[in-house]
């Protein structure tokens, strides 16, 4: 027979939650979003808390939590305020490039420019998809659940998938998963490694 740790949930700080459920639920994909502001800032950065939800219509949803303060993330509001994102999958080639656009800089710069990314035009909407990704979807709104109102809490953007775009001369798509603190899982052929978030 197992024998288990029982955690209350309410006796952790929200650190600790997130330590806890992200060491727990893995892997898990990654969606490098692409988003823009309403005065045209070209945004860029990855969440892993991420995963499809349903085929009609195909839909999509990923949850940047709110961050010190209250704060959010400039792709929430982006995305709030345009209604549009591109989903970027991410395999091995391009895990380095997708760790720097995690680094936190002001609202008004861009990560495609420390990223080393070069950019296609999306065919529905107005944010660009990058085209180093083998698999890029062209998202529109859905909703945006929010869930809590403190640091942590959960904004479930949930998106429909208008357009999918697929390498067809990249070979086989094998993504990178996110595992616990900064590991991360080649699917291709089961390897594990180490990202180093970027300074601030
Ligand atoms: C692989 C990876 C996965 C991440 N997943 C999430 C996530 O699911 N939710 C989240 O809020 N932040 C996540 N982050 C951190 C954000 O990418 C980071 O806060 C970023 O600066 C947000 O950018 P923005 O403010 O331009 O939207 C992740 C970072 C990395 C490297």
């Amino acid at each position: 027979m197992n024998e288990f740790l029982s955690i209350d949930t309410s006796t952790l700080s929200s650190k600790d939650c997130y330590n806890l459920l992200s060491n727990l639920i893995i892997p898990r994909p990654i969606a490098l979003v692409s988003s823009i502001s309403r005065s045209g800032v070209e945004n860029l950065a990855p969440f892993s808390f991420f995963m499809a939800g349903g085929a009609n219509p195909p839909s999509v949803v990923f949850s940047p939590v709110v961050g010190l303060n209250g704060s959010e993330k400039d792709t929430l509001v982006n995305i709030r305020e345009t209604g549009e994102y591109v989903i970027n999958l991410v395999h091995k080639t391009i895990a380095d490039g997708m760790n720097l656009t995690s680094k936190s800089i002001p609202a008004d710069e861009s990560e495609w420019d420390i990223s080393g990314f070069s950019s296609l035009d999306s065919l529905t909407i107005r944010p660009k998809r990058v085209a180093e990704s083998m698999v890029q979807m062209e998202c529109k709104l859905f909703s945006i659940v929010e869930h809590g109102a403190v640091e942590g809490s959960a904004r479930y953007v949930i998106g429909e998938v208008m357009m999918i775009h697929q390498s067809t001369n990249g070979g086989l798509f094998a993504p990178i998963a996110r595992l616990g603190g900064g590991n991360y899982l080649n699917v291709q052929n089961g390897e594990t490694f180490e990202l180093s978030r970027p300074e601030k």
